[in-house]
Formats: C-alpha cells, sequence, structure tokens
C-alpha cells in the first residue's frame, strides 16, 4: 500500500456497531469458504446451501468466483498475483458483509494455503473451511463449463489442477467428497455446521 496515502488516513469512529445490526438480525455473520478444483461442486453446494438457511429466515449471500470475476474483480487474470488479489478483495468484501452480520459463502477456488489462512487469521471463530472435493478425472468428466475440454485444445492456459497449482487444504473444518456423498447430505453437514455456530 502506498506510505503517504496510509500515513493520512483515518477511521470514522462508528456509531452502529457489527454487534448492534447482528442484534438487528438476530444472527450472527459468519464466512464459510468454499475452495477445491473447478468442477469439485462448490457452487452447486454454497446455492444450495444458502437456499436452506434463507428458508430459516437467515441472511446470506454468496461470493461466487465467477460471478465476482465479471463484476469487481474483471481486472483480475489467473496468475499467482492475481489470484492472490482476487483472494484479498474476496476477504475485503467477506469483512464487510460478516461485520453486517451476514452469512457470507465463499465460493472461489482459493488455491493458496497461505492466502486461506489469512481468512483463518482475519475471521477466527466465525470461519469455516469447507474442502470441496472429488478426484480431477471426475472434474474432467463433469465439466459442467465445458473448461476441461478448452484446456485439453491448448485453448486456455494456467488451468487450476492441470497448468497452474492447487494447494490442498491442511486443516479444513469440514471435507466434502462430492464423489461419494451427495448433494442433500453435503448441504445439510454444512448447514448444521453454520447452524451450531
Ligand atoms: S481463483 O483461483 O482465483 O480462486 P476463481 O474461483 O476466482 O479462481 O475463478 C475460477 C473460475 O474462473 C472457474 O470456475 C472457471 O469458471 C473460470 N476460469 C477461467 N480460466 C481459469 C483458469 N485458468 N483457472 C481456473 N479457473 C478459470
Amino acid at each position: 500500500m502506498n506510505e503517504e496515502k496510509c500515513n493520512n488516513l483515518t477511521s470514522h469512529p462508528t456509531t452502529v456497531n457489527q454487534d448492534d445490526r447482528e442484534k438487528l438480525l438476530g444472527q450472527k455473520g459468519q464466512v464459510i469458504l468454499l475452495t477445491g478444483l473447478s468442477g469439485a461442486g462448490k457452487s452447486t453446494i454454497a446455492y444450495a446451501v444458502e437456499k436452506k438457511l434463507h428458508d430459516l429466515s437467515k441472511l446470506t449471500y454468496v461470493l461466487d468466483g465467477d460471478s465476482i470475476r465479471l463484476g469487481l474483480n474483471e481486472d483480475l487474470g489467473f496468475s499467482k498475483e492475481d489470484r492472490i488479489e482476487n483472494m484479498r478483495r474476496m476477504k475485503e468484501i467477506s469483512i464487510i458483509l460478516s461485520q453486517t452480520g451476514v452469512i457470507v459463502l465463499l465460493s472461489f477456488i482459493a488455491p493458496i494455503e497461505k492466502e486461506r489462512l489469512i481468512f483463518a487469521d482475519t475471521f477466527r471463530e466465525r470461519y469455516t473451511e469447507v474442502y470441496v472435493t472429488c478426484p480431477l478425472e471426475i472434474c474432467r468428466e463433469r465439466d459442467p463449463k465445458g473448461l476441461y475440454e478448452k484446456v485439453e485444445r491448448g485453448m486456455i492456459k494456467e488451468f487450476t489442477g492441470v497448468a497452474s497449482v492447487y494447494e490442498p487444504p491442511k486443516s479444513p473444518h469440514i471435507v466434502i467428497n462430492t464423489h461419494e456423498l451427495s448433494l442433500e447430505a453435503s448441504v445439510e453437514v454444512v448447514v448444521e455446521h453454520i447452524l451450531s455456530l
């Protein structure tokens, strides 16, 4: 960050804080990161969890990698540097939303362990890391967006899991093997965990 700019900024004291907002909503802000390869099932689970929580009158928001990259992060590509910046911005939006009392469901690859640890450090007991996983071969077979096929044809470079590294989480709170567990059962596990916090 620019040092001169940083030295000349002051946060304004707040009159309404996170606690006040959470009392208003009757829930606590949380940040749930669903991390894993493209095609593993992150977004399918995130949106199904959101629906279930919404039906239970919980205020939620899904921050989906693809959607955010179409807007706020449209200037970012898939170099390591850009993926780190993607994660930093996702974290900053999550700070704002969780301080509003929202249950934030982050669905994006988030391939770098060091950056995920920053999420854990920032949100602490309000943070849940869900590793959504299945063998790369199955992601390739599913290929819901036709991207693995494009990779085969040399149309996409730096694709995660193929030509760009995905570091599996070292200590996720939840691991979901989507080739073994049904969508309903996966949603149940995540929702129960969220409601228990
Ligand atoms: S991350 O690695 O920076 O966390 P993010 O989840 O935001 O990735 O974006 C990944 C999505 O972008 C994928 O679901 C896929 O639809 C699309 N995509 C396009 N190019 C790539 C690529 N080279 N690697 C991974 N995903 C890509």
